[in-house]
């Protein structure tokens, strides 16, 4: 088995003086043996769905194409998430149909990119033998290479014992792929990576292990991005990290990074996601607070409301000092929107401790909640060090307890704004229903509506009429 991941092939190209990406190809690009015709599919957060069109900007460039039905491929490329237990089940399972498929089209090479490659290494290969191509998140750039190396696979095939996957499994700190021009699907939403890996070691989470060490990009880079989305016809670009505020460039801050991309000419809307609570400054409410374009919908992931909890899960911050950020937020940014990752069943977690965590969503009654039950990961600071030792029948009666308790608060939410006027950035039209639009509110807020005379991407004052607990439903005034 080649381990290509000693030897990035394909060398990195440096930044221009004017920050720009290679959307082009230029004389010096790598023709591919072949040129594959390439279906990717993605699983998990937000920023694999970004990765993926890292992935496409990375092959196009290389003369590869990618197609949107899986029936017209050669090669079938799975991102794939490693966060929880069952993320990492579901991708199994999708491999093993792919085989099935691979079986009538033994040329088919199959790939699993992303999280849980580089979680579970060449072990992958083991539960699934007919993969061709195992790739963490930095080694992108070689997928052209590896696809090159693949072209034998033909044959190589008729003995599979014979074949000889790749691995790209190097995790490069300094890997940031400014230079490649992503390709996006058309839309209103663009999603914009600002930053890549994670530095802060919560003992629960995968992520460090799986993506590295954290890197941001150049501000410069970013606006001027920013201005290209516009040009495309986007109205809103949503700001991706792990710890998204704890961007940095020199002397620049996220709070820098969201009042200059707030200043971009034609751009609606800019909100971000995920923020850590521990890294929210004065600069960035100050840009929520002050900044048109900056939307005051905040998620904030609170994992639990027990301080104990929070200092096993090494968040490194108090429930309190949560609580007093929610407050100081609240009194800046009325009306905020807020929403939180919550896990139950931590390591030790006892009634008491969940309990805490119950009330402080009773307490500050998020308009929406992600909710999970603790999911053991092998190779984090928890499974080294703590027990997984909440049984699976208190974690699911935990988890319910907060749901419908979260349900509730949401309908209530919702239902307090029956009467109101809310602005809408009009999305698209309604699946149900082909004379209504359906968009999003400043606070995230699913809202459908008659047509009218309104478009795709303008901005519509619609007057609440009814709600359910995640949708508002209303008319153009
Ligand atoms: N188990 C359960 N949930 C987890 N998350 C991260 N790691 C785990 C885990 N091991 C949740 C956190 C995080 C969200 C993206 O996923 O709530 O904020």
């Amino acid at each position: 088995m080649k381990d290509q991941t000693l030897f990035p092939l394909y060398n990195k190209r440096g930044l221009p003086e004017t920050p720009q990406r290679l959307s082009q190809k230029s004389d010096d690009t790598p023709q591919p043996t072949h040129a594959r015709r390439i279906y990717i599919e993605t699983y998990g957060c937000q920023m694999n769905v970004s990765d993926s069109e890292l992935m496409a900007g990375i092959l196009t460039q290389n003369g590869h194409q990618t197609v949107t039905h899986i029936d017209d491929a050669d090669v079938v490329l799975v991102n794939t998430c490693a966060i929880r237990e069952n993320a990492e089940t579901k991708v199994i399972n999708r491999i093993k149909h792919l085989n099935h498929r691979k079986r009538r089209q033994p040329e088919l090479i199959i790939g699993i990119c992303g999280c849980m490659a580089q979680h579970l290494r060449d072990r992958l290969l083991d539960a699934a033998p007919y993969v061709d191509l195992v790739m963490g998140p930095d080694a992108y750039r070689n997928l052209p290479v590896a696809l090159d190396s693949l072209t034998g696979g033909v044959e190589a095939y008729v003995s599979p014992k014979d074949r000889d996957p790749f691995l790209g499994l190097r995790l490069d700190r300094t890997e940031d792929y400014a230079d490649i021009a992503p390709i996006r699907k058309d839309g209103i939403r663009a999603w914009l990576t600002i930053q890549r890996g994670c530095d802060k070691m919560c003992t629960f989470c995968i992520v460090p292990f799986v993506r590295g060490r954290e890197r941001s990009l150049p501000l410069k880079l970013l606006v001027a991005d920013v201005e290209k989305l516009v040009d495309q016809g986007f109205k809103e670009v949503v700001l991706l990290g792990q710890t998204v505020n704890s961007y940095h460039d020199n002397h620049s801050d996220f709070g820098d990074l969201l009042f200059a991309v707030g200043e971009v000419n034609g751009l609606e809307r800019v909100r971000f996601t995920s923020p850590h609570p521990a890294d929210a400054t004065e600069r960035m409410i100050d840009a929520m607070a002050s900044s048109p374009t900056v939307c005051k919908h905040l998620h904030l992931p609170l994992q639990s409301g027990s301080t104990a909890v929070l200092e096993r899960m090494r968040r490194t911050y108090t429930a309190e000092e949560y609580r007093t950020l929610v407050a100081k937020l609240r009194e800046r940014i009325p009306n905020i929107a807020l929403s939180t990752d919550i896990i139950v069943g931590f390591s030790g977690e006892t009634d008491d401790e969940f309990r805490q965590t119950y009330q402080m969503m009773a307490d500050i009654r998020y308009d929406s909640a992600f909710m999970f039950k603790y999911s053991e990961r092998e190779g984090t600071l928890a499974h080294k060090a703590l027990p997984d030792d909440v049984p699976e029948t208190v974690k699911g009666q935990r988890l319910k307890q907060i749901i419908e308790l979260q349900e509730r608060i949401s309908a209530d939410i919702n239902t307090d704004a029956v009467g109101d006027t809310v602005a809408v950035l009009v999305e698209g039209e309604s699946r149900r229903d082909a004379d209504r639009y359906h968009g999003k509110t400043d606070g995230f807020k699913t809202t459908v509506f008659p047509k009218a005379n309104s478009r795709i991407g303008e901005v519509v004052n619609v007057r609440v009429d009814n709600t359910t607990a995640h949708t508002l439903i209303g008319q153009i005034v």
